[in-house]
C-alpha cells in the first residue's frame, strides 16, 4: 500500500497582534504568569473582515497553489487543481449551523465542483478528524487528494483567565499519496469519552472553559492513549524523534510530555524537550487557534528544527475537550524541507501591527454579531496579506469578497 500524508502544509493568522505582557499590565496581572507560567507572549487578533472562511481561504491558497504562489496568497486564474476530491474543514467556531464553511472556501479559493465539501466539528479535534478522514478518502481512490483545513478563533472573553489562551488563524494541509513531507503510520489510539470540560453553547461566541479540570482530563486522556498505543503498537519514547501536541497554551503540552519524559535517557529527554520548545515557536506569539494548534506545532517544529532527518517517527497527541483524544505517528519523507516555507511563516508573524489594549478591546467588542440584523465589517483593520475578506452580513447572509 502507498504511503499517504500530509503532501504540503501552510498557515494564516491575521495581520494583528497584542503583546502580552501590555495586557498582563492592564489586567494587573505579573507577566511572568503570561509568559512563564502559561507560555504566551503574543496573540493573534481576529478583526470582524476575518473568520475561519477568510482564513482558512487564506491557508488553502498557499498549499494548493504551491511555491511561486505560496508567498503572495494569490490563487492563480487558471491551472485549478481537479484531483482535489475532498475539502474538510475542522472547525469549533463556524458561521453557519447547516452549511458548511468548506463550501464558502471552495467558492473562494476557486476549486472544481467535483468534489465533496463538509465541515467536521469535535472542539480542538476537528482538525486531526479531517486529517484521519483525508487519510482514508486517499487510501481508498486512488490519485485523488484531498484539502484539510483546520480554521478558528478561540474567544474566552475580555478579563477571564482565558483570555490569555486566545488566538486566530488557519492552518490547511494537503493530503495525498506518496507525500512530500509527512507519511502518516496507519495505527492509532483514539479514546472518547463524554464530559464537560469546556464548550461553546450555539448562541454564544465565547467559550466556556472548566481550566483546571480541562487540564487534568487532556493530560488523563494523553496517559490513556499513550500507555494503550506504545503497548500496542510495540514503540516507546525512544522511538520517537519529536513530538508535537494540541496547544490550548504552550505550558499544557509540557504538563503532559512531562509525564512520560522519565522514560527516555538523559540525552534523548534533552533532545525532545529541545525540539518542543521548536513546535511551541509559533503558538507562543499566536495563541490558541484551536483545532488548528497540534499543526500549527507541526509547522513549527520543521521550521525551527534542523535537526530532524527523513525517516524520523513523529508522534502527535491530538485532544478536543468534550472529549476526544487521539494518539498517531507520521514518518519524515525524504527532500521534506524542501516543501517548507519557513521564512515566508516568520514574516507572517514579524510583519503584523501591534495592537494597543484599548484597540484590541474595541475590535473584540465589535465582532460580526450572532444576530438577525445587518452588519458591516470593520474594514479599518484589514490585512493585505488576505485576498480574501468578510464584506458583510446583509438579510442574514454572509458576503465574502476580494479587497
Ligand atoms: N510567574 C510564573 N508563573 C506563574 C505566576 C508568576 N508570577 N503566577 C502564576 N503562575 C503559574 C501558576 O503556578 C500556574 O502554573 P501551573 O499550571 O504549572 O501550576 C500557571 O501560571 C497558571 O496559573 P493559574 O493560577 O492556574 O491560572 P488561572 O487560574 O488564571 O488559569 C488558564 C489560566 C489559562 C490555565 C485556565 O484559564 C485555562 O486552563 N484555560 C483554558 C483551558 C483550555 O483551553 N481548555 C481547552 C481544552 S484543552
Amino acid at each position: 500500500m502507498a504511503a499517504v500524508g500530509i503532501d504540503s502544509i501552510g498557515f494564516y493568522t491575521p495581520g494583528f497582534y497584542i503583546d502580552l505582557r501590555e495586557l498582563a499590565e492592564v489586567r494587573g496581572v505579573d507577566p511572568d504568569k503570561y509568559s512563564i507560567g502559561i507560555g504566551q507572549d503574543e496573540q493573534a487578533v481576529a478583526p470582524s473582515n476575518q473568520d475561519i472562511v477568510t482564513m482558512g481561504a487564506a491557508a488553502a491558497v498557499k498549499v494548493l497553489y504551491y511555491s511561486a504562489q505560496y508567498c503572495s496568497a494569490q490563487p492563480p486564474r487558471q491551472s485549478q487543481p481537479d484531483d482535489i476530491g475532498l475539502v474538510i474543514v475542522g472547525t469549533e467556531s463556524g458561521v453557519d449551523a447547516s452549511k458548511a464553511s468548506a463550501l464558502f472556501i471552495h467558492g473562494l479559493i476557486g476549486l472544481s465542483s467535483w468534489c465533496r465539501c463538509i465541515e467536521i466539528k469535535e472542539a480542538c479535534f476537528g482538525g486531526t478528524a479531517g486529517l484521519m478522514s483525508a487519510c482514508d478518502y486517499v487510501r481508498t481512490h486512488p490519485g485523488k487528494r484531498a484539502l484539510v483545513i483546520a480554521s478558528d478563533i478561540a474567544r474566552y472573553g475580555l478579563g477571564t483567565p482565558g483570555e490569555v489562551t486566545q488566538g486566530a488563524g488557519a492552518v490547511a494541509m494537503v493530503v495525498s499519496e506518496d507525500p512530500h513531507i509527512l507519511a502518516i503510520e496507519p495505527y492509532t489510539t483514539a479514546y472518547s469519552h463524554s464530559i464537560s470540560d469546556f464548550w461553546r453553547p450555539v448562541y454564544a461566541d465565547s467559550a466556556i472553559a472548566r481550566g483546571r479540570y480541562s487540564t487534568e482530563q487532556y493530560i488523563g486522556f494523553f496517559r490513556k492513549v499513550w500507555d494503550r498505543f506504545s503497548a500496542e503498537a510495540g514503540l516507546t519514547l525512544d522511538d520517537f524523534a519529536a513530538m508535537c501536541f494540541h496547544l490550548p497554551y504552550t505550558k499544557m503540552g509540557m504538563k503532559a510530555f512531562s509525564s512520560i519524559l522519565g522514560t527516555v535517557g538523559s540525552e534523548a529527554r534533552g533532545q525532545l524537550e529541545q525540539r518542543y520548545h521548536s513546535s511551541i515557536a509559533y503558538s507562543r506569539r499566536v495563541g490558541n487557534i484551536y483545532s488548528g494548534s497540534l499543526y500549527l506545532g507541526l509547522l513549527s517544529l520543521l521550521d525551527n528544527d534542523q535537526s530532524l532527518d527523513p525517516g524520523d517517527r513523529i508522534g502527535f497527541f491530538s485532544y478536543g475537550s468534550g472529549a476526544v483524544g487521539e494518539l498517531f505517528t507520521g514518518i519524515l519523507q525524504p527532500g521534506f524541507g524542501a516543501r517548507l516555507h519557513a521564512r515566508h511563516n516568520k514574516k507572517l508573524l514579524d510583519q503584523r501591527h501591534k495592537l494597543d489594549i484599548n484597540e484590541y478591546e474595541q475590535i473584540f467588542t465589535n465582532p460580526i454579531p450572532y444576530s438577525s440584523e445587518d452588519s458591516t465589517a470593520d474594514i479599518k483593520h484589514a490585512d493585505p496579506r488576505n485576498p480574501f475578506i468578510l464584506k458583510e452580513v446583509k438579510d442574514q447572509e454572509r458576503i465574502y469578497g476580494r479587497q
